[in-house]
């Protein structure tokens, strides 16, 4: 792929669930290459539907999702699903195998890995959320936490072209949630982060979007955005107590 296609285009995405309830209404963005973005915004606000838009769980609506120039639809779905790695909110949601080991295993399997290949990839993407050694354990009897580590570890081992993350840090001791940022800032991959966790996207995430009632509300550098108090507020976020935006120096 050339430097110029973005890793993702959303143009005009509108959605309303079954039951009416409209949840986005004409959301347009482009993320380049290799960006790191977090998209903000209050309860409700619509991310989690975005976010199942990104590889086709939700379909239907308006608008157009395109993932590295390939449109999000039927026709592409096998590369869509291997290019984008979503982490979803619960990790309940994407643990299903009997192991740990099992459910890193299933997507490159899926996408033709086998034998030492595949071993191999596993093992590096546990090592990755240091949960290598849970690898013969049942998921649902680990923490909510381990959980969270495992699922990530299932969307490292696609080695995907865009990783979205649906509040990675939530429930993350705080050893842990510096780990994943670590991860994060290592890996070579354009990612979008949801998160309610202010301080953590402006520690990884040199851009961001603020998401209000199913429309980008702000697009800019996280550090302005957290420091712009008016819209802030306009959008119920909150910085933690004694968090000043300003008195951070970003890293790279
Ligand atoms: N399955 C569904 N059927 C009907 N409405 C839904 C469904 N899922 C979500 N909604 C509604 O769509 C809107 C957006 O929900 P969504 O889960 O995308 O918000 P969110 O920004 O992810 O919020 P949170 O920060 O709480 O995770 C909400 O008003 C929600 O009630
Ligand atoms: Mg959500």
């Amino acid at each position: 792929m050339d430097a110029v296609t973005p890793s993702l285009e959303v143009a005009g995405l509108a959605f309303a669930y079954p039951d009416g309830h409209q949840a986005l209404f004409g959301v347009d963005l482009r993320i380049a290459r290799g960006e790191r973005v977090a998209l903000l915004g209050p309860n409700g606000a619509g991310k989690t539907t975005l976010v199942l838009h990104l590889n086709g769980i939700l379909t239907g609506g308006a608008g157009t999702v395109t993932v590295a120039g390939l449109p999000v639809g039927k026709r592409h779905m096998a590369e869509i699903r291997r290019k984008v790695g979503i982490v979803f909110q619960d990790p309940d949601d994407q643990l299903f195998m009997p192991t740990v080991r099992e459910d890193v295993a299933f997507g490159p399997a899926a996408s033709g890995l086998r034998g030492p290949e595949l071993e191999a990839r596993v093992r590096t993407a546990l090592e990755q959320v240091g949960m290598e050694a849970f690898a013969d354990r049942p998921p649902h009897h680990l923490s909510f936490g381990q959980r969270r580590r495992v699922a990530v570890a299932t969307v490292l081992a696609m080695e995907p072209e865009i990783l979205v993350l649906d509040e990675p840090s939530s429930n993350l001791d705080p050893a842990s949630r510096r780990e994943l940022a670590d991860i994060l800032r290592s890996l070579d991959v354009t990612v979008l982060m949801v998160t309610h966790d202010l301080p953590y996207a402006l520690e990884l995430c040199p851009r961001a979007l603020v998401l209000s009632e199913g429309v980008i509300a702000a697009d800019g550098r996280t550090g302005e955005l957290l420091a712009d108090d008016a819209l802030m507020r306009e959008h119920r976020l909150e910085l933690p107590f004694g968090f000043d935006p300003r008195s951070v120096t970003m890293g790279a």
